[in-house]
């Protein structure tokens, strides 16, 4: 087993190479007698004959049915201390319009942070009402387009916002000559609660662009309230992403409910928003806690707090984007240049470095957060033995890390394809054309057939966004 010295700890060590592990693979992933992965029952190397690579594949089943076990266990969690709860998936992990008529079709609402993910949610056909739209720095035309829309809920993140948002509403009245409806209207805090894997840690001020700090909450729900084409309808809290049990929305809930209870002494607040960030298995070192024990430790703290406060248990909102999305993508690559680097640390040490034809352009997490994700030979099984490798793309920086370390067969070659598993969330909405590298196609996957969601860029296409390039083919093609 060559390189197991280098394998960090918590990767264990390799067992059967061809094992589709459910923690990080998608639903429906298998492989076919000959080895070669398939998913949504489509094998991969026909995707890549088809599509090109790399390629994000999402399986729709899992978008499906994780989507549906997030919304019935809060439903089910809330309903038992007498209260509801409204989903919104978080467009931001991963957005395109069948996605979001995936969402709308189960029932669910949708997040959006900017007024591009607005245009495609409202061209996919989401219902205006059943769309929020959060951001530190919405601009102008951005409220003016949500106003104008419909929007159903504008999660304010300044005092400023408000005079700002007031202004595109009364703008607008003026530009239509209707009154205008009421904007439901919730209020982003900051509760000092930091939740990240395993831990949270609670701090009095925070420093940090989103929101506004609770001791400043009664100043901005007042002037909110002030406006009579506002409506404020709750607080809203984000605490962090990758969160794997429920003990950092206990602490934001308490701090969230003392203040709501406040605020409902003066005229009734319905709801409390407390934002997404449920975590999900990349690799061995995380372990989410199982939906459901989530929603119930979330349902029976709200309950205790608003005993607590003597309010009712208010309606949540939560916004989940990576739990929904993230273990229905696999990203696909063609292998390239294998090598093995002799580490030269006075020890005998090699790492077999295995390059693929995409890496930070289509996945910027490793570089960004230092992510971890798990690889696998996806277009032929294996008998050899198991080496650890890391996989690299192939841009031009040394960070430019697609997999820190992974057991692969040892006879891993070029024009073999790799399967990334787990790359459904913030990978194509963080990608990028680093190196003038094309971003890759997307297709869904279910019942043996493909279909492309978003198109794969060209060279071409980079080529006429430069305006000087452009031009000259313009002006060759006038003259
Ligand atoms: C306000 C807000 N809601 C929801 C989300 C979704 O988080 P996640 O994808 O971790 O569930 C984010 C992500 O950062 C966010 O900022």
């Amino acid at each position: 087993m060559s390189g197991a010295a280098l394998a960090p700890d918590w990767l264990d060590a390799p067992g059967d190479l061809d094992a589709i592990d459910p923690r990080w693979w998608p639903d429906t992933a298998r492989r076919d007698d000959d080895g070669c992965l398939c998913i949504g029952g489509v094998r991969v190397t026909e995707l890549a004959a088809r599509f090109g690579t790399p390629l994000y594949v999402i399986d729709w089943a899992t978008i499906t049915a994780q989507a549906t076990a997030i919304r019935d266990a809060f439903t089910r969690a809330l309903a038992d201390v007498g209260s509801a709860v409204t989903v919104y998936y978080a467009g931001k992990a991963l957005l395109t319009s069948e996605i979001v008529r995936c969402m709308r079709d189960l029932g669910l609402s949708l997040d959006v942070a900017s007024g591009g993910e607005l245009a495609v949610a409202v061209a996919a056909g989401m219902p205006p009402a059943r769309i929020g739209m959060h951001g530190n720095d919405k601009s102008y035309a951005e409220l003016r387009a949500a106003v104008a829309i419909g929007v159903g809920t504008i999660v304010i993140d300044s005092l400023d916002e408000i005079d700002l948002l007031v202004a595109a509403i009364g703008d607008r009245a003026a530009e239509t000559g209707e009154r205008p409806a009421r904007q439901r209207v919730r209020l982003r805090v900051t509760t000092g609660v930091h939740a990240s894997t395993h831990e949270y840690l609670a701090t009095a001020t925070e420093d940090q662009k989103f929101g506004v700090a609770l001791a400043d909450v009664d100043e901005a729900v007042a002037r909110i309230r002030s406006h009579p084409e506002l409506e404020f309808v709750g607080l809203h809290s984000h605490i962090g992403s990758q969160i794997f049990d429920h003990a950092g929305f206990d602490a934001a809930i308490d701090r969230l409910m003392a203040v709501h209870a406040r605020l409902s002494r003066i005229a009734p607040v319905p709801e409390l928003n407390l934002g997404g960030g449920f975590g999900i298995a990349y690799t061995e070192a995380d372990s989410p806690r199982p939906i459901e024990e989530i929603a119930h430790g979330v349902a029976a703290r709200l309950a205790r707090a608003a005993r607590a406060q003597g309010v009712p248990v208010p309606r949540i909102a939560i916004e989940p984007g990576r739990s929904i999305v993230g273990r229905a993508g696999v990203t696909l690559y063609e292998t390239g240049t294998v090598k093995d680097v002799r580490l030269g640390d006075g020890v005998e040490r090699v790492r077999r470095y295995v390059s693929v034809d995409g890496g930070m352009s289509d996945n910027p997490r490793p570089e960004l957060y230092g992510a971890e994700y798990q690889v696998s030979l996806a277009s032929r099984g294996s008998t050899a033995a198991p080496a650890l490798v890391r996989v690299v793309g192939r841009h031009c920086e040394s960070g430019d890390i697609v997999v820190q370390a992974d057991w692969l067969p040892d006879d891993v070659h070029r024009g073999d394809l790799l399967a990334v598993a787990d790359t459904g969330a913030y990978c194509f909405s963080l990608s990028s054309n680093y190196n003038m590298t094309p971003r890759p196609a997307m297709v869904a996957v279910a019942d043996g057939k493909a279909r492309l969601l978003v198109h794969g860029e060209t060279i071409e296409t980079l080529l006429a966004r430069d305006a000087g390039i452009a031009g000259r083919i313009q002006r060759e093609g006038d003259a």
